[in-house]
């Protein structure tokens, strides 16, 4: 009898178990409350930025720009980042895949005829850990981040997950995005029993921004335990001026500017990362050549004389998505690098606008202005949470990321009570 007794306690405690493991996933339903049950860390959902996820293509194409171009593939093939199609002629056919193509009477973008994109890896972390899937250091991306937070107990695609998307687009033609985002959030906040942390980086921050815009308070309250923004681009960003204007090959000596222009102006996002009026001075030279000065007020005459009127339409069809930079609503920390040469002003010869410029640097982190990314401090006493900003002096917009500063920053806000 005793050991009858022994077996069926054994067995009741073994089911018990079994059902405590089995309802861990609901854990609000059976603690409500009771910190007790929440996973001792905060789940993380990482918002990269331009450029700052892997994108796939398949082609189909009734015709391309070179014939070393493929015109059909079999499967869908990593389009960003290969260093291999970046490369002369290459390079022809990856701008031809890559563009898009605005329609002036829907105000949207599609890719062209025959080419089918898609963003790897929702939910994960790989596609923006590494952007280029052959893991060559030169794609390290937010591997150091997520590495760091393996070693304080966090798994990959689990309570640590990547919200990837279409970086070309801004906010107005990623909407699907956003709700899946959404989703996830609740779905990791309810596993863990507790709010989750946003990490986002460069443009991703405004894409953050844009999210947090959108929901109401009390679902921010419920889900949300803090924003970490790095290298934040709040009022846009001097350097996109030149990106428009004459191109940009990212100091890649085997691009040329005037040829990755084309790629680089179609992109909806570039357009919208073209700094803001309420925070530029207005009289300040953006752009000068030696017929006109160009200011913040003046970009339909900009896009009128480089000839890219889509990209004012562009700009206007994206302009007010969170240029009143509302509050988020949620606990920011504000992280951005400073002292290094970072493009300001941009002079142009008389062969405006095919030519590259002489470039006047101010402060800030290589790629965002100083000015532009303590805005977030605007948001102080305007929000009941905090608004804590962080200058990371020497680090550049990217670097930024791999910093020890930055990774031991982030440790102290997960682990914070
Ligand atoms: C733009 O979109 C409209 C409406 O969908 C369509 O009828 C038109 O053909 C498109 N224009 C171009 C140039 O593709
Ligand atoms: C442009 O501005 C500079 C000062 O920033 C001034 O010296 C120059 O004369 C201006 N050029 C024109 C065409 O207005
Ligand atoms: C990391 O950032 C800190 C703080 O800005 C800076 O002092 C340090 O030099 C940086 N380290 C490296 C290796 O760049």
């Amino acid at each position: 009898m005793a050991g009858w007794h022994r077996e069926t306690a054994s067995s009741v405690g073994l089911l018990l178990l079994l059902l405590s493991a089995l309802s861990s996933g609901r854990p609000q339903e059976k603690c409500p409350g009771d910190k007790s049950c929440q996973s001792p860390r905060p789940p993380v959902v990482l918002i990269p930025g331009d450029l700052g996820n892997q994108l796939e293509a398949k082609l189909d194409k009734p015709s391309v720009v070179h014939y070393i171009c493929y015109k059909k593939t079999d499967v869908y093939f990593t389009l960003w980042l290969n260093l291999e199609l970046l490369v002369p002629v290459a390079i022809d056919c990856w701008i031809d895949n890559i563009r898009l193509i605005y329609n002036r009477t829907t105000h949207s973008t599609e890719a062209p005829p025959g080419v089918d994109i898609r963003v790897p890896g929702f939910g994960k972390t790989f596609s923006l850990e590494y952007l280029d899937p052959s893991k060559r250091s030169v794609g390290m991306y937010f591997f150091s981040i997520v590495q760091a937070m393996v070693e304080w107990g966090y798994t990959r695609d689990d309570d640590v997950r990547g919200a990837p998307y279409d970086w070309r687009k801004a906010p107005n033609e990623n909407k699907k995005y956003f709700l899946m985002l959404q989703q996830m959030i609740e779905e990791m906040a309810e596993k863990a029993g507790g709010p989750v942390v946003l990490i986002a980086h460069s443009m991703g921050n405004m894409y953050t921004l844009y999210f947090l815009n959108q929901q109401p308070q009390a679902w921010k309250d419920k889900y949300i335990k803090a924003f970490v923004s790095l290298g934040p681009p709040w009022a846009g960003v001097a350097k996109t001026l030149r990106v428009v204007t004459s191109g940009d090959n990212n100091r890649i000596p085997v691009i040329s500017p005037l040829k990755i222009r084309t790629q680089q102006r179609t992109a909806v996002s570039t357009n919208w990362l073209l700094p803001y009026a309420h925070s530029w001075p207005k009289n300040k030279v953006l752009v000068q050549t030696p017929k006109t000065n160009y200011t913040v007020q003046d970009y339909q005459r900009l896009y009128s004389d480089i000839g890219f009127e889509d990209g004012w339409l562009m700009r206007q069809d994206t302009e007010s998505l969170v240029a009143d930079l509302r509050p988020p609503g949620v606990e920011v920390h504000c992280l951005y690098g400073t002292g290094v040469p970072t493009s300001e002003a941009f002079q142009y010869s008389d062969k405006f606008p095919d030519v590259e410029p002489t470039v006047v640097y101010g402060d800030g982190d290589g790629t965002v202005n100083l000015h532009s990314a303590i805005q977030c401090g605007r948001w102080a006493g305007k929000q009941k949470q905090p608004v804590m900003l962080k200058e990371l002096s020497g680090n550049e917009h990217v670097n930024m990321l791999l910093n020890f500063t930055t990774v031991a920053y982030i440790k102290t806000v997960l682990f914070s009570p």
